[in-house]
């Protein structure tokens, strides 16, 4: 379906990131993936270079603008038809009562929830902006960014203010300062069957018996379903909800 278009994608070893890179990739497009740990799979079956691993801990926050600055510097531009950025990694964890959380704790979780999508999504506006492609950004959200719960505090928060954020982006690329404006879609993907789920239910956390009641009952999407359909979405261009932000919760 798309030729010439790259993606970057954060947390491709696993769970929605690594659909999202497999159907891409088996639509004839470029992934550029960063995450801790690669996915074998992926790099097994993928012979023609459309695939790069760029191997980060997304937590060591003052090294993401010089990460992307090389990522990009490598692309050639000429060769594109459009760049879009995936914010997707993330963590739930620490799952415990805030006064519980270590100061390391909570600061990983920040700088992997929020800060490093902050950082990565400056940092490609600002070196692709004279590009003359479409350009977009895709935030993963999350239902708990609208529901607070106790034992998430961290991970709400951060989805909170990733939905806050995108929202705000969307409206400074509205305003036609830049040469080529960005789309900003926020898509709330609903509860898959992934290891973030898995973690959630087997941990001992007040709604431990509600994620695992989800999973007996078949009520978790799988997360190749989920990667089909941001994938049709992004496709288009956004429906203006405030500047050039799309909003879009998947829930079944
Ligand atoms: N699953 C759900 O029910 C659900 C519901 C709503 C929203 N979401 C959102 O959907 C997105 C994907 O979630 P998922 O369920 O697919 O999660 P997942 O299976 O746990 O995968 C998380 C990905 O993030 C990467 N990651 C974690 N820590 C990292 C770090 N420090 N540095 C670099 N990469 C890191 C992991 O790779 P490495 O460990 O190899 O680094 C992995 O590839 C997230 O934004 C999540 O908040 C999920």
């Amino acid at each position: 379906m798309l030729n010439n278009h790259v993606f970057i994608i954060t947390g491709v070893s696993s769970g929605l990131g690594a659909e999202l890179t497999k159907r891409l990739l088996e639509e004839g497009n470029t992934v550029i993936g960063l995450s801790r740990t690669d996915n074998e799979e992926i790099d097994r079956n993928t012979l023609d270079g459309k695939y790069l691993y760029y191997p980060v801990d997304l937590t060591e926050v003052e090294s993401l603008p010089t990460v992307l600055q090389d990522l990009i510097s490598a692309i050639d531009q000429y060769k594109l038809k459009s760049i879009t950025l995936i914010n997707n990694a993330a963590s739930v964890t620490p799952l415990k009562d805030i006064q519980f959380c270590t100061d390391e704790e909570i600061l990983k979780n920040i700088q992997l929830n929020i800060a490093a999508p902050m950082l990565l999504t400056s940092a490609f506006i600002r070196l692709t902006s004279d590009w003359h492609v479409v350009r977009k950004i895709v935030n993963i959200s999350s239902g708990s960014g609208k529901y607070p719960a106790p034992n998430m505090s961290l991970y709400c928060s951060a989805k909170a203010a990733m939905n806050m954020f995108s929202r705000c982006i969307g409206m400074e690329q509205e305003q036609g300062r830049q040469v080529n404006e960005v789309q900003v879609y926020s898509v709330d993907p609903g509860m898959m069957d992934t290891p973030m789920q898995q973690t959630a239910r087997e941990s001992d956390m007040a709604l431990a018996g509600y994620f695992a009641a989800q999973k007996a009952e078949g009520n978790l999407i799988d997360p190749a379903r989920v990667a089909r359909r941001i994938i049709s979405l992004i496709s288009t261009s956004v429906s203006v909800n405030d500047g050039l932000y799309q909003a879009c919760e998947l829930e079944e």
